[in-house]
């Protein structure tokens, strides 16, 4: 076996990988060692040569060169990472798998205060204010350390070895965690093969029993599974079933699952969990958020539309005969639990729209998702298995999942900033919208059944593109990146046979308007901004783009459909 030792600096990995090493027989390698014999000079002299990202790429080639995890039972090697190393998922998805991961803490005082100490100059405890510093850091990298066990690092080195010593001689629980953040809006659980961690949120909710709310789909694929895992863990499950698909978002499904939870007796304070895609997370998010007013709620999307949208933020709802998502509350979930092996049962036209998603993330301003979906994003959508296997869908997830997490922790209610002012930071969470008000429209014209969400999004960002261009805001190489990644994608390709005025209707009722102004989200260089003030002639050139058939001519502009 091999075991991975993480955290920041100062947190003693290194003493105590060669303590364990010595005392198991076991090899020792450390990361930055082997990095500076690889390339002939310091840690220091790479980075000042090559910058940070000449030795990132360095480190991914190190921990590439470490090869699968070992296969034996006995401790055999003991690898020392650099602090940054684990913040990569592509290193997390090589270290991770397979491997015990233990992740030495401190306090950022006890941290600085042993840098300060080592005989090896530290530039991180250099300037003014490292204690500041080095909380900085750790809250930037926790949630990738936190997937490993965790162990007070500054302790006596004996006392740490026997606590990892102690570790290493239990039952691994198989699977792999790859991320866990505690947040105000959550805590995010992100791995493969990682049902079991749904009965440890179960309890850390305060939960005695495994009430596993899902739908047919999503339980043959999923849920069985997880059901097996609770039970095994020693909790009593009970299953609530909803309707499959949308069927589940009406106030009647939400009735009959609210006496059922009545019949058995389910109490304020005891977690439900919704396991599905959007529509199951939305309904079941609204019992959650009603019922006693309000239970909480663990949600396990098994879904990639589920996975890095519906799930994170809060939103729930269900639908009326007059229209989508009508009624509705926010209800922050206790936990998610996203574990990216339910994305390979999945239908693929559901991943491949989904990407549709993934793209606004990447337009929104993460240039790394970009360049992922570019390389990778064709063979996720088909579900190669490849892909999979090499940790490229994980990445898909976890960086448009987490950017999610971040627009929402930055505005949890959707105030956004004001219109006209510049960036995607002011956008807030209305950043989220980028493609949604002409995507919407289209999804609506087709009346919800033709386009799945995220195919209609790709439209809606082939709108905001052209829209961007026309008033000057979106430079034409970005506006060719975002569409040549949607070619790629095959979204938002056919022209669609709607009237023009039936998607302008529609975008007239969309419920983004400010004041009776629609503040249109669109693509900068590297992000967005948000506009009130785009002509209704732009808007107009911008649907008869997509569509096609008799009705293509716009009528021009009118000041009360801006
Ligand atoms: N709350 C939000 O912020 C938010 C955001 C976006 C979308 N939504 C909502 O999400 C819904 C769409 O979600 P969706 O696209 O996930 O659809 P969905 O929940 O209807 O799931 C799609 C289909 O996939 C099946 N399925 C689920 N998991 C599976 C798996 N692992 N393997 C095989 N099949 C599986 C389901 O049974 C279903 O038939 C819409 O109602 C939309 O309004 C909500």
């Amino acid at each position: 076996m091999d075991l991975v030792l993480v955290g920041l600096p100062g947190s003693g990995k290194s003493a105590v990988g060669r303590r364990l090493a010595a005392r198991h027989d076991a090899a020792f390698i450390d990361l930055d060692a082997q990095i500076e014999s690889a390339a002939g000079r310091s840690v220091a002299a790479i980075f000042a040569d090559e910058g940070e990202p000449g030795f990132r790429a360095r480190e991914r080639d190190a921990v590439r060169a470490l090869g699968g995890p070992s296969a034996e039972r006995g401790l055999t090697r003991v690898v020392a990472t650099g602090g940054g190393a684990p913040v990569d998922i592509r290193n997390r998805w090589r270290l991770y798998r397979g491997r015990t991961v233990v992740w030495l803490d401190g306090t950022p005082e006890a941290l600085a205060g042993r840098l300060r100490r080592s005989p090896n100059p530290r530039p991180l405890v250099a300037g003014p204010d490292p204690v500041g510093t080095i909380r900085r850091l750790s809250a930037d990298r926790e949630r990738f350390y936190a997937a490993g066990h965790r162990v007070d690092g500054v302790a006596p080195v004996g006392a740490v070895v026997g606590a990892v010593e102690a570790i290493l001689a239990r039952e691994p629980r198989g699977g792999t965690l790859l991320s866990v953040a505690d947040t105000r809006i959550g805590r995010f659980v992100l791995g493969e093969g990682i049902g079991w961690a749904v009965a440890d949120e179960i309890r850390r909710a305060g939960g005695r029993r495994a009430i596993l709310v899902s739908e047919p789909g999503a339980w043959a694929a999923f849920g069985e599974a997880i059901s097996g895992w609770a039970s095994g863990a020693g909790l009593a499950v009970e299953r609530v079933d909803l309707p499959q698909g949308e069927a589940a978002k009406t106030l009647r499904v939400v009735e009959t699952a609210a006496r059922q939870l009545a019949r058995s007796r389910v109490e304020r304070g005891e977690p439900i969990v919704a396991i599905g895609g959007g529509a199951l997370g939305d309904a079941a998010g609204f019992l959650a958020a009603t019922y006693l007013r309000g239970v909480p709620v663990i949600h396990v999307p098994t879904t990639l539309v589920a996975q890095i949208d519906s799930s994170i933020g809060g939103k729930t709802a269900v639908d009326l005969p007059e229209g989508k998502n009508l009624v509705g509350a926010f209800h922050q979930p206790a936990a998610v639990i996203i574990d990216v092996m339910a994305l390979r049962t999945l239908p693929e036209r559901q991943r491949r729209a989904a990407l549709g998603e993934a793209v606004k993330m990447a337009a929104i301003g993460d240039e790394r998702l970009f360049e992922l979906l570019e390389a990778e994003g064709p063979a996720i959508a088909r579900g190669d298995a490849d892909a999979f296997d090499r940790g490229a869908a994980a990445e898909v997830v976890e960086r448009a999942g987490w950017a999610k997490v971040a627009v929402v922790l930055a505005d949890e209610r959707e105030l956004g900033g004001p219109a006209e002012a510049g960036g995607t930071a002011a956008a807030g969470r209305l950043a989220l919208n980028l493609g949604h008000s002409i995507g919407h429209a289209v999804e609506a014209a087709g009346g919800y059944g033709a386009l799945l969400h995220g195919e209609a999004v790709a439209y809606g960002l082939r709108a905001a593109c052209r829209i961007g261009l026309e008033i000057g805001v979106t430079p034409p190489a970005r506006a060719a990146r975002i569409d040549g990644l949607l070619d790629q994608l095959e979204l938002g390709r056919d022209r669609l046979p709607y009237p023009i005025d039936l998607v302008r209707e529609h975008l007239g009722a969309d419920k983004k308007h400010a004041g009776g102004r629609l503040r249109w989200v669109l693509p900068t260089t590297d992000g967005v901004v948000l506009r009130a003030d785009v002509p209704g002639s732009v808007v107009d050139g911008a649907i008869a783009s997509l569509l096609g058939g008799a009705d293509l001519a716009p009528t021009g502009a009118e000041a009360g459909r801006r």
